[in-house]
């Protein structure tokens, strides 16, 4: 097939939700990625952060196929012995509590959701998220969102839930109430624009949701899997979350949602009160210990600090240059480079007809999150691109 034959098989069968690019891309490893006509592109955006490690990460594709020679899929009623595997490693990894299995990140969070509401029922319901912030498609999760174009067109949502500005905690304070439940945020906003969270504002919140009895649920959907220099992001922040969320590059590039939810909490849920019936699957866990042992074995994290540090480097210098670029805001290999323009969709294309994947959001924000296993020379060729394209 060539790319049109794909566009007219989508314009006339696949639902039309996404903006979607003309590229179709059908090879991927590390960190290049090859489309239908078999142009080449540095992949710094891979797969809204799916693709996290890298594209086809030899330690996840190895346990995928050797798992898939055994068995597939195994109901949740039974045990499988990779859910317990990957649960031990997960709770080794983070803190003293238990592992939910769901598939997307939207599941992860309407567990959380469910869990916050079965905790403070009857009295208490309301989950406080922030502006800017992102937390799924699904009723629930887009109405914690605190975008309102993520929710138009889809009244009523549900009640209970109120959103505050980010990095201000005198307008959280302000907003709790006797209804209040849960405190939900992302350490580092992804959809927002890379709104990095301040250390003391996090650990005030941690001081208050302590104080107050209310359940602090952390989405790390884009942060987990050493997206910022750490396994999980708020092991730079010196707190503990009550709940966290995972998805994205957890799985190695297979759908997957985890709720990770404290000692504490843990008794809130029962048998009967949720449930996922792809969850934890025994291919899926196989993908995700893949994603650990990737981490581990091939020293993914150092590296990501190393790149880290050229990347703001680099960009530091690009921004001496070229005034078009206002704030650099970075995390690791989480970074956004707010462009002084109204619209940075162009930048976005340019980069793109050059061979340089990489996003753009609240449009002027461009969004760069190379594969942790990136190389130095990618990222030089990468910072070409990008300049050139400004
Ligand atoms: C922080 C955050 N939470 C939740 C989600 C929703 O995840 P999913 O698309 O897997 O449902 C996303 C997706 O971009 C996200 O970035």
């Amino acid at each position: 097939m060539n790319l049109e034959e794909v566009k007219k098989l989508y314009s006339d069968y696949v639902l039309n939700t996404y903006t979607r690019t003309d590229l179709c891309l059908i090879k991927g490893k590390d960190t290049i990625v090859e489309d239908i006509n078999g142009k080449k592109y540095l992949d710094f955006f891979p797969g809204w952060a799916v693709s996290g490690l890298g594209h086809c990460n030899r330690h996840v594709i190895k346990n995928v196929k050797d798992q898939i020679k055994k068995i597939v899929h195994v109901s949740n009623n039974y045990y499988n012995e990779l859910q317990g595997e990957l649960s031990s490693i997960i709770i080794h990894n983070s803190f003293n509590g238990k592992v939910f299995y769901s598939n997307s990140g939207a599941e992860a969070n309407e567990g959380a959701i469910k869990l916050a509401r079965k905790f403070g029922n009857p009295e208490r319901f309301e989950v406080i998220t922030m502006q800017k912030s992102f937390h799924g498609r699904t009723i629930a999760t887009l109405t914690a969102t605190g975008q309102d174009k993520v929710k138009k067109g889809f009244d009523p949502l549900p009640a209970g839930f109120k959103h505050v500005l980010f990095n201000d905690i005198k307008a959280l304070e302000d907003a709790i109430g006797p209804k209040t439940v849960a405190v939900m945020l992302e350490l580092v906003q992804g959809e927002g624009g890379i709104n990095i969270a301040d250390k003391e504002y996090v650990k005030d919140i941690r001081r208050i949701c302590d104080e107050k009895n209310l359940v602090l649920i952390i989405d790390e959907v884009q942060t987990g899997a050493g997206r910022t220099g750490k396994m999980f992001a708020f092991q730079h922040y010196g707190i503990k979350p009550d709940v966290m969320t995972l998805a994205k590059s957890f799985g190695g590039g297979f759908p997957i949602g985890v709720m990770v939810v404290r000692d504490k909490f843990c008794d809130i849920l029962t048998p009967g009160t949720h449930a996922s019936t792809f969850g934890g699957s025994p291919v899926i866990c196989a993908a995700a210990l893949g994603v650990f042992d990737a981490i581990q074995k091939d020293g993914l994290l150092e590296k990501a600090e190393k790149m880290s540090l050229i990347l703001k480097k680099s960009l530091d210098a690009i921004k001496a240059r070229k005034p078009v670029i206002g704030k650099i805001k970075i995390l690791g290999l989480m970074i956004g480079v707010e462009l002084n323009v109204e619209d940075a969709s162009g930048i976005y294309m340019k980069c793109l007809e050059k061979g340089l994947l990489i996003n753009c959001t609240q449009k002027n924000i461009l969004r760069i999150m190379p594969p942790l296993c990136v190389k130095k020379s990618e990222i030089k060729k990468a910072m070409q691109i990008l300049e050139e394209s400004l």
